[in-house]
């Protein structure tokens, strides 16, 4: 979207309603947010209860271009400031030391805070009306807890448009990217080394590139991060993951056993009850990925069957994605094939 189509009226709204404790929902690139206002523990206690999330998750800090990072986070590194200016606006999160000003609710009684600068035009938008661009606005994706993130406004709708807990939602179109930031944890740089906590557009390499460290795999003592639990992003419907060749003749023997199969795949397949081709590069699957998973979720399916990606670097954060969308249902195709269709 360009800056030249934002409806002010509306993100003044939207601002002054997140001054007021309010809740919004607003695009970011990667995907959309359900916001409050950082430094109001009482809202940001209303966004744990609207996704039902625990009370102990911590959520980012979205921060206005050029908002200095010493008023949230303590001992900030170099490295961290290179990273700001190398990725910010952009689809990276840090994390830091906390500083002692800012309320603990924002990160789950962690002393570290989640900090990134979104580069959608609406968030920044809104970022700079909100506190006169001073303020933070804590944000984790906006869906409930568990279940696979927003990328268009409507699909924040048909998760909290019933409910009233939301007062607004800013629409921003397709969010960009469509997976969430990329987590880097430098809050125990001296010791650790920076810490990938969770893989997204920006790679591991690109941070190594600006800070001459690679982040390494995040170890049992690293910071908890709800997105990283094994199940998460994950539709109603079951999912299962295969390459192409098995996949191939596990639709025949599906179709064969009388199941429905909703596919979401990138090579010739067979027909399904339904399909979603995506495109083949990282960053067009990453892109379309959680509008097709809501989609094929919606198509009373037996199961959703994914055709693996490839397993490059670039392709990190989809699979990280899609392995967490298909924990829990480990088997569901042999039972499939084992029970009797109804
Ligand atoms: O792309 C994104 O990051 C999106 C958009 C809206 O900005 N946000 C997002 O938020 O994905 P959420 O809450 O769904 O995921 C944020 C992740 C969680 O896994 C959370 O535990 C972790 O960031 N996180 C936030 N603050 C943290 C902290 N202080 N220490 C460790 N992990 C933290
Ligand atoms: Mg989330």
């Amino acid at each position: 979207m360009a800056s030249e189509n934002i409806d002010q009226a509306a993100i003044e709204a939207a601002a002054r309603a997140l001054e007021q404790g309010a809740l919004v929902a607003f695009p970011t690139e990667t995907v959309y947010g359900l916001g409050a206002d950082a430094e109001n523990p009482a809202a940001v206690a209303a966004i744990y209860a609207a996704k039902g999330r625990p009370q102990d998750h911590p959520v980012i800090v979205h921060l206005a271009p050029g908002a200095p990072l010493d008023y949230w986070a303590a001992d900030i590194p170099v490295e961290a400031q290179a990273l700001a200016d190398a990725f910010w606006p952009g689809p990276l999160t840090m994390i830091l030391k906390r500083a002692p000003n800012i309320p603990d609710a924002v990160s789950g009684g962690q002393d570290t805070v989640g900090l990134r600068c979104p580069s959608h035009p609406v968030a920044i938008a809104l970022l700079r009306a909100f506190k006169g661009g001073k303020g933070g606005v804590a944000a984790p994706s906006a869906n409930k807890f568990g279940a696979v993130s927003p990328t268009l406004a409507q699909h924040v709708r048909d998760e909290f448009g019933q409910d009233g807990s939301v007062s607004m939602v800013l629409d921003g179109g397709a969010s960009m990217v469509g997976i969430e930031s990329t987590i880097v944890d430098l809050s125990r740089l001296a010791t650790h080394g920076p810490v990938l906590l969770r893989p997204g557009h920006i790679s591991a390499e690109a941070i190594a590139a600006v800070i001459d460290q690679l982040p390494s795999a995040p170890d049992a003592a690293a910071p908890r991060a709800s997105g990283t639990l094994e199940s998460h992003y994950a539709p109603h419907t079951p999912v299962a993951m295969q390459d192409s060749a098995t996949l191939r003749q596990t639709l025949l023997e599906l179709a064969a056993a009388g199941r429905k199969v909703a596919l979401i795949h990138y090579s010739d397949l067979p027909s399904t009850h339904a399909a979603l081709r995506l495109p083949t590069t990282p960053d067009g699957f990453a892109h379309a990925l959680y509008a097709a998973l809501r989609a094929m979720d919606g198509q009373g399916a037996d199961l959703i069957l994914v055709e693996a990606p490839p397993q490059g670097g670039a392709w990190l954060g989809v699979n990280d994605r899609l392995r967490r969308a298909a924990h829990g249902s480990t088997g569901i195709v042999h039972g499939l094939l084992n029970q009797a269709a109804p």
